[in-house]
């Protein structure tokens, strides 16, 4: 949720920190802060909101600060205090000599909190991580070594965390460690950087290093060296980074959640790319380890995500019980973790992540993979702490998604499922899946499509854009669809959407239906066609403002809808991975239109990894 910066070498350490806090904006945006080694003082500099304001406070004090070649950075999320620039890492101990960033949470900190206290440590914010940095410079006070420091510093924190520590008497030296959270190391030449994600170093090195759970890194401008948590010294697996500087560019485009939903139809060739060759092959999933055998005897399958996953995730259950026949629960991983987990070596679990970072869903499979199960995880993040859960892992190769609100990454998941759920099919000898395979391959210029049309949808957003509430209906596989339009909206517009079974509709919610409420209803042409479609008068009859979304030429719906937002046509069955396009358009360009921070919208991060 936050993001961890951190570079020691031959130039400006502050710039490379705010280039590198940049990238990471999207984890966590409510405060940040920099630490860096000034004529052999350690000084910091924070400020509360966004990144900007820490921008300018660097600016007003650059001739100062850019003298420091090592230096540590964060953004924040809060979780333990409030956004204040107190709360803003890093933290320092009382001398202020030790500088601490840290993503994550200390579970014990109000034990290690009063053991310090008690040994005369004033703490001046209401975090965890505070406790790190008293509870470093305790342990440098007895070894006068800042990785032996650290190292005995983990020994009693307890939780989830990466850490970037720096002393004042070693300008030269940083010391990071993680545990449950992300780290990664970057080689470059005569400098070394460390951050907890690779937006952060891909524009300087794309030699790196993934920390493992319970390493200890020691970075000097030559040297890195590696040692586990019981000082023994660990062979570095050094690799080269996939991901290109330009991923992180706008590219023209206001925003980058624009960017990524017209990079869309590109994800989608990728996706397929490899594994659906032609209409008359089967698909090739080398990715799935489970012996074919075992395959064709599951008895269950479990779905476990969040957020817009869980939507995919619900997609995903609609396909396979569909072609394969077996059934399939999918869950939210924060309800899954608090209750009994019923689950076996004959079930498959299913971990859908987009940052594979989430904290729920990490817990989720781990849980599963306890009781024996085989663990599938769908991720956009093959190098995530979920990944290494995996027993198959298959990697949605979306590219990176810096929108808080995920577009493409959603895209990708879902046509993952579709091959997922072929693949299956196949091994089973279930059914013949033809049609539907041509018509994912020819997916990607109906996508096209819909955003060649996207001043229509740009001029229905103004049209609802003040509206207070909004209403998503449907049926069948396009009701993951409906929740996840609700979704889009409500995270980037602040408008208050729901999606709801069109059938529920009149089971409660038509209560609130009037005049000034939008209803739209996903109205693709198949099985539950008119079913909506008699929902969708229901609703008007309660004069509701009605926009449908449809494939269909029918004449008849320019009476019953104020506004028709029509797409190509498309098998039901398909229609998922086209029906949220639109969807996605109409929550931005409203979101836009209100004059919204679209990508970085209030209270929320990219990759939540607190439960
Ligand atoms: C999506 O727009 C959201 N920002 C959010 O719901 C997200 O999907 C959820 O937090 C799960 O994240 P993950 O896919 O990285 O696990």
């Amino acid at each position: 949720m936050c993001g961890i910066v951190g570079y020691v070498g031959n130039k400006s350490a502050v710039d490379i920190l705010l280039e590198g806090l940049t990238s990471l904006e999207y984890r966590g945006y409510d405060s940040s802060g920099v630490a860096v080694n000034v004529n052999g003082k350690v000084e910091l500099y924070k400020a509360a909101g966004k990144l900007q304001n820490l921008k300018h406070i660097v600016e007003k004090n650059y001739a100062e600060i850019s003298k420091s070649t090592i230096g540590i950075g964060h953004i924040r999320w809060a979780t333990h205090g409030a956004p204040t620039v107190e709360n803003a890492h890093p933290h320092s101990c009382n001398c202020g000599k030790v500088a601490v960033v840290h993503n994550g949470i200390i579970e014990n900190f109000k034990e290690l909190k009063e053991k310090l206290e008690k040994n005369g440590c004033t703490f001046r914010s209401q975090t965890d991580t505070e406790t790190i940095a008293h509870l470093v410079a305790t342990k440098f006070g007895e070894v006068h070594n800042l990785t032996e420091a650290v190292r005995l510093a983990t020994k009693e924190i307890e939780g989830a965390y990466a850490i970037c520590v720096i002393h004042q008497d070693l300008p030269n030296t940083i010391v990071a460690t993680r545990r449950n959270a992300p780290l990664v190391v970057g080689l470059g030449e005569g400098e070394n950087f460390v951050a907890s994600d690779v937006p952060a170093l891909i524009q300087y090195t794309k030699k790196a290093m993934y920390l493992e759970d319970n390493q200890i890194v020691t970075l000097t401008p030559d040297s890195i060296k590696l040692i586990d948590i019981d000082n023994n010294p660990l062979a570095q697996h050094i690799e080269m980074l996939p991901w290109e500087p330009v991923a992180l560019s706008k590219m023209g485009y206001k925003h980058f959640m624009l960017k990524e939903i017209h990079e869309q139809p590109d994800v989608v060739r990728n996706v397929l790319s490899g594994k659906l060759r032609a209409v008359d092959e089967n698909v090739s999933l080398k990715e799935v380890t489970l012996d074919k055998e075992k395959l064709r005897e599951l008895s269950r399958i479990q779905i476990v995500a969040c957020g817009t996953s869980l939507h995919a995730a619900m997609v995903g259950k609609y396909l396979i019980e569909e072609f394969c026949e077996i059934p399939v629960d999918v869950e939210p991983s924060s309800e899954y973790i608090y209750r009994k987990t019923i689950t076996d070596k004959n079930t498959l679990v299913i971990g859908v992540s987009q940052s594979g970072e989430t904290a729920d869903t990490i817990t989720a499979v781990r849980q599963a993979k306890s009781k024996g199960s085989h663990i599938l995880i769908i991720t956009n993040r093959p190098d995530s702490t979920m990944a290494r859960e995996a027993d198959s892992l298959i990697p949605v190769n979306a590219g990176i998604e810096v929108s808080v609100a995920a577009t493409k990454s959603y895209i990708a998941q879902l046509i993952s499922f579709y091959l997922l759920a072929i693949y299956m099919a196949e091994v089973k000898g279930a059914c013949d899946l033809g049609d539907l395979k041509h018509e994912l391959i020819i997916l990607p210029q109906k996508i096209e499509k819909v955003l060649a049309h996207k001043e229509d949808i740009q001029k229905f957003a103004r049209k609802f854009a003040n509206s207070k509430d909004f209403i998503f209906i449907a049926r069948g596989i396009n009701f993951p669809t409906a929740l996840e339009g609700a979704l889009k909206l409500k995270e980037i517009s602040y408008i208050n959407a729901t999606g709801y079974t069109a059938g529920e509709l009149k089971h409660g919610p038509i209560a609130m239906l009037d005049e000034s409420m939008p209803v739209l209803s996903i109205l693709m042409k198949g099985k539950v066609y008119d079913k909506i479609l008699s929902n969708s008068e229901e609703a008007k009859a309660r004069n509701a403002r009605m926009i449908a979304l449809t494939d269909s030429e029918d004449e008849k719906l320019n009476e019953l809808f104020e506004c028709i937002i029509r797409i190509p046509e498309i098998s039901e069955i398909l229609s998922p991975a086209l029906t949220v396009v639109p969807l996605q358009l109409l929550a931005y360009y409203i979101a836009e239109f209100l004059g919204k921070d679209v990508d970085q919208p209030r209270n929320l991060a990219k990759s939540v990894t607190v439960e």
